[in-house]
């Protein structure tokens, strides 16, 4: 499907350090923007299983563990690994532009329970 992107300008690069998260809220809708060094990847901040702000969870390569019960996610599609029920938070395209981190909120992604379910039992 084609699209235009609608990039929502977010922050200086230089406001989210490397292997950390930061919350911000857009469009009504609180995420997580993290800095993996080589690129930034944004997704929704609150944990499907508890609320836990997976802004601040550890960042281990591409995922994050949630700071409450450690469930751990994909950075990428957003799905848990390996966590007790199917599960997953949206992810939204993440790029940057002379220096400012851009969001766009429009195209935000969820896997399906059923991939994330599959992902599990073949992790
Ligand atoms: S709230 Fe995230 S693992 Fe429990």
């Amino acid at each position: 499907m084609n699209r235009e992107y609608k990039w929502t300008r977010v922050t200086q690069v230089e406001n989210i350090p490397p292997l950390e998260g930061r919350a911000v809220t857009l469009q009504g809708i609180e995420v997580a923007i993290f800095n993996l060094r080589d690129r930034f990847v944004t997704i929704e901040n609150q944990c499907p299983h508890k609320g836990g702000p997976l802004c601040d969870g550890i960042v281990s390569g591409t995922t994050v563990v949630c700071p409450l019960h450690g469930w751990r996610f994909d950075l990428d599609s957003g799905a848990a690994i390996r966590a007790s029920l199917p599960a997953c938070v949206a992810t939204f395209p993440t790029r940057v532009e002379h220096g400012v981190v851009l969001v766009d909120m429009a195209a935000a992604q969820r896997v399906e329970a059923r991939e994330t379910a599959a992902e599990n039992a073949a992790a």
